[in-house]
């Protein structure tokens, strides 16, 4: 399916998030120069990046058709921005949460990019408003938001900034699904974004479940991994509700009045902080201490876990 692709992705910021992207284009048959301000950080992320896919190919989980030396041949580390930059089709930034430290990284590729190179960003939070407005290259400029980890996980929110061209966001929706990711476009900046909105709605009304002495931290962890979660990997909240009666309208006729009344019962916006904080911690670290020994032993059986089922779902697709 995939073969070595033209010109070169370029990633900056060797973290994280980074060396996700770089596994995610090499499979798909992308050159990738992984850039980084600290020469020991891209070294380190090119042996971390060496060992992974070795794991993922003796598990049978590596993404793509290439074999793994081709597409470990296929990452290189750069600490020179400026050649980095020279032949790139695509960038996505990929540096710290911090504003500052992103529009400085905005400005010096507004200066080096091309007319038609792809610059997109990482950022979780940060709106393209904040991260653009005043770029000579904003055309070019959108949020391309990953989940963590995103070589397992294929959704991307595509942001757009007021001024980015929509050629710029089918471009970036057409290489996020060429090399199997799950783009989605949002038609407008929004705070949060549409992943983290859900996602904050979730732990928002978690919380006051928790305040209120309904139900204890474990028992709503598994509300969601042996409930909702189960059919949320595989379906959205609507096509629930059309399978959960005769089509969508029936779901709306059937049970709307009753979801009005609960959706009107939830309390304020909780503080994140005090008992109930403790409470869930408390919860939580009888069974993972918050070490990094314990952390990263769970994270790894979480990446392993969904690894699986990236796999079963690629089995299961129906369209
Ligand atoms: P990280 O802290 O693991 O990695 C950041 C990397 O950027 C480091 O290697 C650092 O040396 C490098 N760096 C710092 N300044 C730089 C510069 N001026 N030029 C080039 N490299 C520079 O961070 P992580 O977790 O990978 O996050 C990166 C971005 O991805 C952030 O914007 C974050 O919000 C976003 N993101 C993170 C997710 C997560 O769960 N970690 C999920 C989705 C998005």
């Amino acid at each position: 399916m995939s073969s070595i692709k033209e010109g070169h992705i370029l990633i900056i910021g060797s973290g994280l998030i980074g060396r996700s992207w770089a596994m995610v284009f090499a499979s798909g048959g992308y050159h990738v120069k992984l850039y980084d301000i600290m020469e020991q950080q891209i070294t380190t992320a090119m042996e971390n990046i060496g060992k992974q896919m070795e794991e993922l190919d003796k598990s049978g989980m590596l993404r793509g058709s290439l074999s793994i030396q081709l597409q470990v041949s296929l990452i290189s580390g750069c600490t020179d921005l400026k050649s980095a930059v020279e032949g790139a089709t695509y960038i996505q930034e990929c540096t710290p949460e911090n504003l500052e430290l992103k529009k400085k990284l905005f400005a010096q590729l507004d200066l080096l990019a091309s007319e038609k190179a792809v610059i997109g960003s990482s950022t979780s939070c940060l709106s393209p408003t904040k991260l653009f407005t005043g770029l000579k290259h904003v055309k070019q400029c959108i949020v391309a938001h990953p989940v963590n980890p995103p070589y397992y996980v294929p959704l991307v929110e595509l942001v757009p900034h007021p001024k980015t061209d929509p050629a710029t966001v089918e471009k970036t929706y057409a290489l996020m699904k060429e090399i199997g990711q799950c783009p989605v476009k949002l038609m407008r900046e929004i705070d949060g974004f549409a992943l983290n909105r859900l996602q904050y709605a979730i732990i928002s009304e978690a919380w006051r479940l928790i305040q209120a002495g309904v139900i204890s931290p474990t028992d709503l962890d598994l509300v969601m991994s042996e409930g909702l979660g189960m059919r949320y990997a595989f379906m959205g909240p609507f096509e629930t509700a059309h399978l959960n009666a005769e089509g969508f309208k029936s779901y709306c006729e059937r049970y709307g009045e009753g979801i009005k009344r609960v959706v009107q019962a939830f309390g304020p916006v909780p503080e994140f902080s005090g008992d109930v904080e403790q409470k869930i911690d408390q919860a939580l670290c009888e069974n993972i201490p918050a070490d990094s020994d314990h952390l990263n032993t769970r994270r790894e059986w979480r990446d392993t876990c969904l690894s699986h089922l990236a796999k079963l779902k690629k089995e299961m697709k129906s369209n």
